[in-house]
């Protein structure tokens, strides 16, 4: 049966409100009432609510119509908020020091005393936390003093927002307020990372292995283990087209709306230059512009691996995947 606490209303008016403090100061009362709303961060869209609030968190799965609890990245303003949530050892604090405010996610063991519902570790002992660097999110976070839970702003399974018309595109009627501040920067959602035991990858993103590799271990080693990702959540099929997609595609067959990269141009092209950070910047674009179009089925060029490429190659195997 369903659970009439996880009921969403379906028909509410979707405001799209330019950033600014009219914006936040909108976004916190919904927040502090235990609603959601769209933000930007310097990865992709995400739908924060108060962390803390149980029936919030539920919320946002139910905007969502996440199908099973996955644990959500609690979004903090500063390594003193995060420290109250989790336990940082050494490794953490150093990743912390490097990469905060910015695109990497912790997951660290979780304080006993931290206050967060349970529902946003889905019941684990660690959480996934992280310090974002867009003024959108940290303003918004500033204004409302608590750790906000976010997820990607998108139905569950749909491809991750990187511009406010991505977020109506799945999620129009369902939440009250979208803060519009354009196209995200990174363009693939934060790399996250655990710290217990050897330092790991869970997810690719925009801190890559050679960054995070940079970083000498007790006893000088390097400390990026590029392991399985093992992370819950991360299902085979994920950032989804509703359309067939084709990777490693050296030009477009017949009703295929070609992605390029580099030297193969494509109805767009992620990099014409073949800059991988640009690639990323605009792959979601590309997604939600392919999977609108009229045309039946989707491909996409070879993408090097290297680098941010790794995360794109990531995002696209499983958009890929059915
Ligand atoms: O860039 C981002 O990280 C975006 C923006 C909005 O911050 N957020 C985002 O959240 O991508 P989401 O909910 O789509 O991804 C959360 C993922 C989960 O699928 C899971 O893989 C991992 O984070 N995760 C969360 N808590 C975890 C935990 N305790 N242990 C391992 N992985 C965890
Ligand atoms: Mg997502």
């Amino acid at each position: 049966m369903a659970d009439p606490n996880l009921s969403v209303e379906t028909d509410i008016d979707t405001c799209v409100v330019p950033y600014g403090a009219a914006a936040i100061a909108e976004a916190a009362r919904v927040i502090a009432g235990g609603g959601c709303v769209a933000v930007p961060t310097e990865t992709v869209y995400g739908l924060a609510a108060d962390a803390t609030n149980a029936r919030a968190v539920a919320g946002i799965y139910a905007a969502k119509g996440r199908p099973s609890f996955n644990p959500l990245i609690v979004h903090v303003p500063d390594l003193a908020a995060a420290e109250a949530l989790a336990v940082f050892d050494a490794d953490a604090r150093a990743l912390a020091a490097a990469f905060w405010p910015g695109p990497l996610t912790l997951v660290l063991p979780v304080r006993a005393d931290s206050g967060l519902a349970s529902l946003v570790t889905a019941g684990l002992d660690t959480v996934a936390i992280r310090v974002p660097a867009h003024r959108a999110m940290r303003a918004l976070l500033a204004a409302c003093g608590v750790p906000l839970a976010a997820p990607s702003a998108n139905a569950s399974n749909a491809i991750s927002p990187t511009r406010a018309a991505h977020v109506l595109a799945t999620l129009n009627g369902r939440i009250p307020l979208v803060i519009d501040d354009g196209a995200t920067e990174a363009g693939v959602e934060s790399t996250i990372v655990a710290t217990t035991g050897d330092v790991r990858i869970l997810r690719e993103g925009p801190i890559t292995h050679e960054q995070l590799g940079l970083f000498p271990h007790e006893g000088g080693e390097t400390a990026t283990v590029p392991g399985k990702v093992t992370a819950p959540g991360q299902l085979a099929s994920h950032y989804a087209p509703n359309k067939r997609l084709r990777l490693n595609a050296t030009e477009a067959e017949q009703g295929e709306w070609l992605i390029g990269f580099g030297e193969i141009e494509g109805d767009a092209t992620l990099s014409v230059i073949g800059d991988l950070t640009e690639a990323a910047a605009n792959l979601f674009d590309a997604l939600h512009r392919a999977d609108t179009s009229d045309r039946e089925t989707i491909s996409v060029a070879p993408i090097p691996a290297t680098g941010i490429g790794a995360a794109i190659n990531d995002r696209l195997a499983r958009a890929a995947y059915r």
